[in-house]
């Protein structure tokens, strides 16, 4: 008998606005501590993003929306020069990190909503008396855009739900949460959607070395929901597979390619790799915010490497030696022949591949 699990009470707010400042729920300190970070200007909300205080594409995409938004609040009474300082906040935002597609994404949608004001005003730079219209428009769009991924995250967590089998064990990686998302989330949003149907999900999470996203945030996250959660170390998940403990692998993406390769947190190809050989189902989850015709396969996607000293030390802690070489690749491209099928708000594509992906988006 399926149990219905309510939907878990106190949401998780990854950002939200407030008095005129982004407020950022701190993604460095949890689950230690948590606090929100104040971004009061656009530079503020870049630097959060590229310290990864908030983290997981459709968060740094929103983040960014609303930092333009802050840009422009920012401008507010200056006689000229809107267009080129826009264009700074923007150029500033898109220069954080390279791989998650939904940040660009974002600032193109802003970049649009501010292209439509410009027809609306019939103008090339507000006036000083329109400033403020326009940056409560762009402020607008951010919260539009928030709302809609909250929206598109509950329908592709419903229809990734319907993939889950009742009492299964999901293998995840990094985390992939409302904490990654403006809210519900993506693969964790699958898995809120199957909990709350009744199908009684449990998650084995990946720790996700270096910068340990499973271990404290999705834990965290899962936890905070009532959602049963076992921590394993990356290197685990293999033994767990061969000994038949896992029933289905569940991962976000930070990019699609038009021929439905993904970019994903570092670990994830192998992860891919390991359930194919073990005949186990892998599903990427992500709205198609996250798509890139533009990317035709996984070599196009810039991966970022961030510092060494990520690697080198752990929770603050020395644990190599400190001139020791390190290579440090975010991200990993898992080919679209290891991916069973892509979960999005307007349905799952079995395999995700060019013919797919451009119908999806068409
Ligand atoms: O470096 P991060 O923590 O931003 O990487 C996040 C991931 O790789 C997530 O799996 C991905 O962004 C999907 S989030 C819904």
């Amino acid at each position: 008998m399926m149990e219905n699990h309510g939907e878990g009470e106190n949401m998780l707010k990854t950002m939200y606005w407030e008095n005129g400042a982004l407020m950022i729920l701190d993604q460095t300190a949890l689950p230690l501590r948590e606090h929100y970070i104040k971004a009061e200007s656009c530079a503020r909300v870049a630097e959060a993003i590229k310290k990864m205080e908030v983290r997981g594409a459709p968060a740094i995409g929103l983040a960014a929306a609303y930092g333009v938004a802050l840009g422009a609040l920012a401008f507010a009474g200056a006689p000229s020069g809107w267009d080129e300082h826009m264009k700074t906040a923007a150029r500033a935002l898109g220069e954080t990190r390279p791989t998650a597609i939904n940040l660009f994404w974002a600032l193109r949608r802003m970049e649009n909503k501010l292209q439509s004001l410009y027809a609306e005003y019939d103008v090339t730079e507000p006036s000083p008396e329109t400033q403020a219209a326009f940056a409560a428009a762009l402020l607008a769009e951010a919260e539009r855009m928030a709302a809609e991924d909250e929206r598109d995250n509950r329908l592709l967590g419903a229809a990734g739900a319907a993939l889950v089998p009742e009492n299964a064990a999901i293998l995840t990686h990094c985390n992939a949460g409302a904490l990654a998302t403006g809210a519900y989330g993506t693969a964790l949003g699958v898995v809120r959607a199957a909990w709350e149907a009744g199908k009684n999900p449990r998650v084995f999470a990946d720790e996700t070395r270096p910068c340990l996203q499973g271990a404290r945030l999705t834990t965290w996250e899962l936890q905070r929901d009532g959602i049963p959660v076992t921590l394993i170390t990356d290197g685990m998940a293999g033994y767990l597979m061969q000994q038949g403990k896992i029933d289905i692998v569940l991962v976000g993406a930070d990019r699609v390619a038009a021929n439905g390769d993904i970019a994903n947190k570092i670990g994830t190809y192998a992860l891919a790799v390991l359930a194919q050989a073990h005949d186990i189902p892998f599903y990427a989850a992500a709205p198609t915010s996250t798509i890139d015709l533009r990317a035709g396969g996984g070599g196009d996607i810039p991966v970022e490497e961030r510092d060494g000293d990520e690697v080198r030390r752990l929770g603050g802690v020395q644990i190599a030696p400190p001139e020791v070489s390190v290579y440090n690749p975010s991200f990993d491209i898992t080919p679209a022949k290891y991916i069973t099928g892509l979960v999005t708000e307007k349905g799952v594509l079995s395999p995700p591949n060019a013919a797919s992906l451009l119908k999806l988006i068409s």
